[in-house]
């Protein structure tokens, strides 16, 4: 069983970075987001068709706070934040943005902005204390009346169940590497979708299962501060199967409910063109991209080992991969950046998947240091819409971290998260030219908010939150934002 150092999340995406510096293919220096819009054929203008869903997303502990109100129980979020030295400045998301206290304003900063779709989350804590049982109704009529709000306001609730917050219960009960975490999470989402689903028709199972799993068990950079590669293993496995079982209760409560999940990607691009890396950079697909979408569309685990699937690590029994089976109405992608891969000799725990994997810093860099690097964004959009080819896609999340405040007179001028906007929106436009089907973007975030290991450090609103005096301030990307989203017109 292997261990990794602990890192924060950008120092591990970075760890390959000094080996990296060996491979000719990286760095010449960063450059202007300009420059990565040339030629002008990337520029031109761009109309999204009219039914195009214009969003923004959060989650529950990055904004909520409120986190032992009316009711609620301990999330593995709450104890991995209260824990000394987990969070960047002993930040934690007890307050957060205090958006359980203030969710009317936030529904009209949505309206202000133009916006028709809000993917929001939901704290399992807040509505099973312990992670089974009754539901706690306080919590159910928090997120009746956040549904109700967003409605009269015309703008579409898109409820993710699990972006996250464990009950801490659970986690002592074994976490997501205890098969039976799948039932349990299966209860929880049919009594929430049989509480909400009659005014939520849009719901994602899962947030991130890569991150969740890897960061949280395999690396233990995130809650639940695990690092083991078994367990890690075991978790995607029950998460899979915990996504299938998910699915067909919510079906059968409703089969008309629109059911995803929102996956992260990265466009996985080989560092060198030898044939060893491009090898490399498809199993990287498999593991980091896929790995929750193909059990459930395709009932296998893709090719992610250059020898047999570690199957019997992962506790997978003779029908089990039915079980994992959802035919998802759509995939989320939640897009932030590409990642280079090199092959290097298969080794024990994580490594026997022969993948080295690393940030570029080719492209300008925002301020958590994540790489702008548009085309890959185009290329990821177009990849899966060429290999799930049925299943419609919605961007669930995409955007930047860029720490921009006040100026003299309260503005907030943010001018590279606008150009960073117009060049992704561009990428995905080209993707839809192409022949990609999707039907919906959402930009991460509508809000300023706690960002998990990094607390408050970096700031990925449309909207500026000062955290002294929760007051928001729509950002200039924000105004930006609001225009494009009334005239789907990308110039
Ligand atoms: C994604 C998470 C989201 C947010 C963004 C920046 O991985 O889903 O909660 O932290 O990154």
């Amino acid at each position: 069983m292997s261990r990794w150092p602990s890192l924060n999340r950008r120092e591990f995406l970075s760890t390959a970075l000094g080996a990296a510096a060996s491979f000719s293919i990286v760095p010449s220096g960063p450059r202007l987001i300009g420059e990565l819009l040339e030629p002008q054929s990337k520029f031109a203008p761009f109309q999204f068709p009219d039914e195009f869903i214009w969003g923004a997303a959060t989650a529950a502990y990055q904004i909520e706070g409120a986190w032992s109100e009316d009711g609620k129980g301990e999330s593995i979020w709450d104890r991995f934040s209260h824990t000394p030295g987990k969070v960047k400045g002993a930040a934690t998301g007890d307050v957060a943005c205090d958006s359980y206290h203030r969710f009317k304003e936030d529904v009209a900063l949505l309206e202000a902005l133009n916006l028709t779709s809000y993917r929001f989350s939901i704290s399992w804590p807040r509505i099973q204390p312990d992670g089974s049982g009754a539901a706690n109704s306080k919590g159910l009529d928090y997120y009746k009346r956040l549904a109700d709000a967003l409605l009269e306001a015309r703008i579409r609730p898109l409820s993710t169940l699990y972006h996250w917050d464990l009950p801490q219960r659970l986690e002592e009960a074994g976490g997501w590497p205890n098969r039976d975490l799948a039932a349990r999470f299966t209860d929880y989402a049919d009594l929430t979708v049989r509480a909400l689903g009659d005014r939520i028709s849009d719901w994602c199972i899962f947030n991130e299962p890569w991150v969740f799993t890897f960061l949280g068990y395999g690396r233990g950079i995130h809650a639940p501060a695990r690092s083991n590669f078994a367990e890690c293993m075991r978790a995607t496995h029950v998460v899979n199967i915990a996504q299938g079982q998910a699915f067909r209760a919510i079906k059968a409560i409703n089969s008309k409910l629109q059911v995803g999940t929102a996956f992260s990607m990265s466009n996985c691009e080989p560092a060198t063109s030898s044939e060893a890396d491009r090898r490399a950079a498809d199993r990287a697909h498999a593991l980091g991209n896929v790995w929750f979408v193909h059990p459930a569309l395709r009932g296998e685990y893709p090719k992610a080992f250059p020898g047999d699937d570690p199957l019997d690590l992962m506790g997978v029994k003779s029908g089990d991969l039915e079980l994992c089976r959802a035919r998802l109405d759509f995939l989320g992608i939640n897009y932030y950046r590409r990642q280079l891969v090199s092959a290097v000799p298969p080794g024990a725990g994580e490594t026997a998947t022969g993948i080295h994997n690393f940030d570029a810093h080719e492209g300008p860099l925002t301020d958590f240091a994540w790489e702008v690097w548009p085309d890959s964004f185009h290329d990821l959009v177009f990849r899966i819409s060429r290999e799930y080819k049925t299943t419609p896609l919605e961007i669930t999340e995409n955007g930047c971290s860029y720490l921009d405040g006040p100026d003299e007179h309260g503005r907030i001028p943010d001018e590279r998260r606008i150009q960073f906007m117009r060049a992704y929106l561009h990428a995905l436009g080209r993707a839809m030219l192409h022949g990609a089907n999707v039907r919906a973007y959402h930009h991460w975030s509508l809000l300023d908010n706690f960002e998990w290991a990094e607390g408050y450090a970096q700031r990925f609103g449309l909207t500026y939150v000062d955290f002294r005096t929760q007051k928001r301030t729509v950002k200039d990307s924000g105004h930006w934002y609001a225009k494009l989203a009334s005239t789907g017109s990308l110039t």
